[in-house]
């Protein structure tokens, strides 16, 4: 009995699985799901247990999923934030738990850094920048004015505010180029085709240029743009974030202009990220993915090779 118990108090690494409480903002968009379609693809080819739930675009509901996380105490929690604020008590709780944090897509405004470990994803203001460089050069500077529209995505959430920005701060010394309208339309196909539709009505042919903030409102508008009789692509230039296969045919078709890409496959990033932690390495606290732009002389041959 003796020579057995001093068999079983030999230390053997750790078999257990680690286990990733992930918390997706949600499914309005082709990137996301493709987003999705990623981590849960990633987990699956690693020996990381992913439990997913799916906030539908409610922070609310980020919280609850946050905390059941540590309830079932979880070895670590990604989350991918709706909106940048109201993050740092959930996050406190978190820490307090031990639990490590990584954040995904889009960034938390906290005060206190240590609430998080990493943020992986996009640089969405250089995103905004490679959108403002494209305008500069396509609108030459002119006595007269060119209108501009932006379609925005979720109020409050990292894309929006900083591709937004981005764009405004590359083109502020053009005076000749005026935005016209800027509204809100939550990253989905009918906002895009709803807002544009209003904005046509009115502001008409003014409207020389359309930002959009992600393919989604774009397909959107575009549908909004031909139904109101114009051409999309020539009497309105159209530049759109993302980069989706689709966008890349429509640029193909000659209705969008410039694509800015912003790259949605961020599981083999995550999983990688979460085994470090769990081996208690120490990660850079910022991870950018590399991302592109594509015109229309570019397109065509991203097409075939592009997975979502
Ligand atoms: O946070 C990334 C953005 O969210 C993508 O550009 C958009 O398509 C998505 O909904």
């Amino acid at each position: 009995v003796g020579q057995e118990s001093q068999e079983e108090s030999v230390t053997t690494p750790s078999t257990k699985n680690p286990i990733l409480g992930f918390s997706q903002l949600g499914s309005e968009s082709e990137w996301r799901l493709a987003n999705t379609s990623s981590i849960k693809n990633s987990a699956a080819e690693s020996d990381v247990e992913l439990n997913f739930q799916n906030a539908e675009q409610s922070q609310e509901k980020q919280i609850e999923a946050i905390r059941e996380f540590v309830k079932e105490k979880v070895d670590v929690i990604a989350i991918a934030p709706v909106v940048e604020t109201g993050w740092e008590p959930i996050l406190k709780e978190v820490k307090q738990a031990g639990i490590p944090v990584i954040i995904i897509d889009r960034l938390v405004v906290v005060t206190d850094p240590s609430l998080y470990v990493t943020y992986i994803g996009s640089d969405f203001y250089e995103e905004g920048r490679k959108a403002g460089k494209y305008l500069l050069d396509k609108i030459p500077k002119s006595n007269q004015s060119t209108g501009i529209v932006e379609l925005k995505g979720t109020e409050g959430s990292t894309p929006s505010i900083a591709r937004g920005k981005g764009l405004r701060d590359v083109i502020s010394s053009r005076g000749d180029l005026q935005f016209l309208k800027s509204e809100n339309a939550d990253f989905t196909v009918a906002k895009g085709k709803e807002v544009m539709k209003k904005f046509l009505q009115e502001k008409g042919r003014d409207i020389r240029v359309l930002y959009s903030h992600n393919d989604d409102m774009t397909f959107g508008a575009l549908e909004a743009i031909e139904e109101y009789g114009l051409v999309p692509g020539k009497d309105i230039v159209v530049i759109t974030v993302d980069g989706t296969r689709k966008a890349l045919q429509k640029m193909n078709e000659g209705k969008i202009n410039l694509v800015v890409e912003c790259n949605p496959l961020l599981g083999p990033n995550l999983i990688q990220a979460v085994k470090e932690v769990v081996k208690g390495s120490t990660l850079p606290k910022r991870i950018v993915t590399p991302e592109n732009v594509f015109t229309q002389v570019t397109a065509e041959k991203e097409i075939a090779s592009r997975s979502y």
